[in-house]
């Protein structure tokens, strides 16, 4: 089967291999079709190693961020509701999808408005991705889940109503690369928004504020607006979360 009909159909195939125009093949199995490309370099295999291991005790190892930081982080994931334009079909894509706690968390807050959605996930670890498929399996919720590389999205331009990214901008060593595959995937009009560690300009010089920074250092990372698209429009940045997340919104 060629890839643009796989792409476009809409029943779930569960293990295959499908070409592109280029003749390349791309291989499907548990429902996740692999895209990645190009193959990650060494430094990167590391990680998607480590995120691999850590894959199936990820979601207990963010619950502590709810007691130390007094926060409800599935609670606050619901906001991203917000985000959504209220009526017609909506294209979401969680890029870096990880154990997909957003779209759980969108879900619980749409209930049946979800079927105004179609749910594209997308990431590198196949743990993780593996968590994703028997979590959403487990409450009949169809998300296509992607392999793939953020730096390099196997998905085509102007395709999303809404792009998000939780957890990771923080790390990843082509900020700019990224922010600009959320911008080209969106439709013009689209919504970006992005969140991670970062705590508020009003807790920072308050003892709150040191001590968390001292605890975890990701905590004393600012936005990094400096890396975003000259394309991008209405950038808005608030903190969530209790004064403990950045959040960029912007629009393409
Ligand atoms: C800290 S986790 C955040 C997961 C999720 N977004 C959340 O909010 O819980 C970072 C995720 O980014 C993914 N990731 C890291 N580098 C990536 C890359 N180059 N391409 C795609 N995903 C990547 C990891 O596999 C991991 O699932």
């Amino acid at each position: 089967m060629h890839l643009t009909e796989v792409l476009e159909q809409e029943e779930s195939i569960v293990t295959g291999v499908v070409t592109c125009e280029k003749g390349h093949l791309w291989y499907i199995e548990n429902s996740i079709i692999d895209l990645l490309y190009p193959p990650l370099r060494e430094e990167d295999r590391k990680w998607v190693a480590e995120y691999n291991r850590m894959a199936k005790d990820y979601d207990e190892a963010v619950k502590n961020y709810d007691d130390w930081l007094q926060i409800d982080m599935m609670k606050e994931r619901e906001h991203l509701a917000q985000f959504l334009p209220n009526t017609g079909h909506i294209n979401i894509l969680d890029a870096s999808i990880g154990t997909g706690a957003n779209f759980i968390a969108l879900e619980n807050t749409l209930q049946d408005q979800v079927s105004r959605l179609s749910m594209h996930g997308l990431d590198v670890s196949d743990g993780m991705l593996e968590v994703c498929r028997s979590k959403f399996e487990s409450v009949d919720l169809y998300v296509n889940l992607v392999r793939g590389n953020i730096f390099n999205m196997p998905f085509r331009s102007n395709y999303f109503h809404i792009v998000v990214h939780t957890g990771g901008l923080n790390t990843f060593s082509e900020k700019e690369r990224f922010l600009q595959e959320m911008l080209r995937v969106a439709v013009n009009e689209g919504t970006i928004v992005v969140i991670d560690e970062g705590i508020s300009p009003k807790i920072r010089n308050e003892e709150r504020g040191r001590s968390i920074i001292e605890e975890n250092s990701l905590f004393g990372t600012r936005p990094p607006l400096e890396c975003l698209p000259e394309a991008a429009r209405d950038v808005e940045v608030d903190y969530i979360m209790n004064d403990t997340f950045y959040r960029i919104v912007f629009k393409k």
